[in-house]
């Protein structure tokens, strides 16, 4: 299994280009199941986890392509409304083909996604809402099998905020006979770009960004052409591994817009952030302020930035108060930065208490999830001595090219195989 060795101590400075958003590609490739045709994204990032779910399509019979960025899904083959463990356990998001399978097909059958090292991420929302549209819900033998003859538009209520819950309903309901109502909707920007591509698509939505969205159901949908937002979060890692090494940072082809809770935070720091159209720059300073964040639902601040701050709060003046609010599992990364000398306490309510040390040590550490490695990447940089990251898989699942990246900053960083 490849490690990331760091040998820490550089400050980053020069340019970076932000890749497409992993979590947006995903329900744009998923939605592609509603189509008789073939729809092309561009801006699509070459990793793990869009690489399972292309996988996932062609079992199902789609068609694809993959070059420079770009997909092409030919859904018209699509003959198997199976979506198997083998493919599911590889990644959890898989979840999104429920929705648009039951839509097009009446009759979906999806291995029950379980529970990931960040908390038991339960789907019993995707769940009720398909049963508000008339879908007969089965769950046996590790499986999910929804039925329903035609979808009709209904009210749905979710208890909570859900990403893929909101994207799930959103590609069943557009389909559906009449009109539905998504109430305590997600409102991050990749709700907002499935509902760009799917009105393109042909499909009537309005409200997606709010917390209502509002379906009008129709016939079918036709291909289009779809370009995949920029990464927030990859956005955020850089805004903070720049004002970690106390470097300076021009962040290019990313949206400011979709990052304020990170922005906001980072200013409270002390880190100097100029903000242009489509570019942030982010100059480190030596002295970093203890600041406190809750992670929210957007535009909140992400819980998918919480573990990169924690590593930047490790190295502020005073103590920092981080709640994660959001899963129940999201502080194991903590662990592995007190191996490298963070003054961490961590309480049962979720909240972590972090006092600023003078200097981070570097160590053998072990990444345990996608946003958790990128955080040890971040002390990795900052640490005195040679940082060895392991199970860096968990990396690729979600950031392009992640090495050249830093190091094209001046990072010292490579990957041992
Ligand atoms: N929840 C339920 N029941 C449900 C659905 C969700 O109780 O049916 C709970 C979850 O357990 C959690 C909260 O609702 O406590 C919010 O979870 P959400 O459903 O929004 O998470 P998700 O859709 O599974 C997406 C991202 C995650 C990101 C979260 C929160 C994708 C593919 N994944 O997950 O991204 O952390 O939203 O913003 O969009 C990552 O990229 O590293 C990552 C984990």
């Amino acid at each position: 299994m490849d490690k990331i060795q760091i040998n820490g101590g550089r400050k980053l400075a020069g340019e970076v280009f932000i890749s497409g958003a992993k979590n947006a590609a995903l329900p744009l490739i998923a939605a592609s199941i509603l189509v008789d045709g073939t729809c092309e994204f561009t801006n699509v990032p070459d990793l793990i986890d869009i690489h399972s779910i292309r996988l996932l399509l062609e079992d199902l019979g789609a068609r694809c392509t993959f070059d420079n960025h770009v997909m092409t899904v030919d859904g018209s083959g699509i003959h198997k409304i199976e979506a198997e463990y083998d493919l599911v356990r590889k990644m959890r998001a898989s979840i999104l083909v429920l929705g648009p399978l039951v839509a097009r097909f009446g009759h979906a059958k999806v291995s029950l996604p379980g529970g990931c090292a960040i908390g038991a991420r339960p789907v019993n929302m995707h769940l009720t809402g398909l049963e508000a549209l008339g879908a007969k819900i089965d769950i046996y033998h590790g499986y999910i099998e929804a039925r329903a003859e035609k979808l009709t538009g209904s009210e749905i209520y979710f208890d909570t905020p859900t990403v893929t819950g909101t994207e799930n309903l959103m590609m069943a309901a557009v389909l559906a006979k009449g009109k539905t109502v998504l109430r305590n909707a997600a409102r991050e920007p990749e709700i907002v770009c499935l509902a760009d591509a799917l009105s393109r698509m042909g499909a009537k939505i309005s409200g997606a960004g709010s917390a209502i969205i509002t379906i009008e159901g129709v016939p079918h949908l036709s291909p289009a052409q779809v370009t995949v937002i920029p990464d927030r979060i990859e956005t955020g890692t850089f805004m903070v591994s720049a004002a970690a090494t106390r470097g300076n940072v021009l962040i290019k082809g990313c949206d400011p817009h979709h990052i304020g809770g990170v922005i906001n935070k980072l200013k409270a720091s002390g880190a100097e952030v100029e903000i242009y159209d489509d570019r942030i720059r982010v100059k480190g300073v030596e002295h970093v302020r203890s600041v406190d964040i809750t992670t929210l639902p957007y535009p909140g601040f992400p819980t998918d930035m919480q573990a990169q701050f924690m590593a930047l709060m490790c190295i502020a003046d005073s103590t920092s108060i981080i709640h994660e609010s959001i899963f129940e599992n999201r502080f194991i990364h903590a662990n592995e930065l007190m191996r490298m000398g963070a003054d961490i306490m961590l309480s049962r309510a979720n909240i972590a208490k972090v006092k600023g040390v003078a200097e981070l040590q570097a160590a053998p550490v072990m990444a345990s999830d996608l946003r958790a490695s990128a955080s040890l990447v971040i002390a990795g940089l900052i640490a005195k001595g040679t940082t060895l990251i392991s199970r860096v898989y968990h990396m690729d699942r979600g950031y392009e090219a992640i090495e050249e990246k830093f190091c094209a900053l001046g990072a010292d960083m490579q990957r041992i195989r």
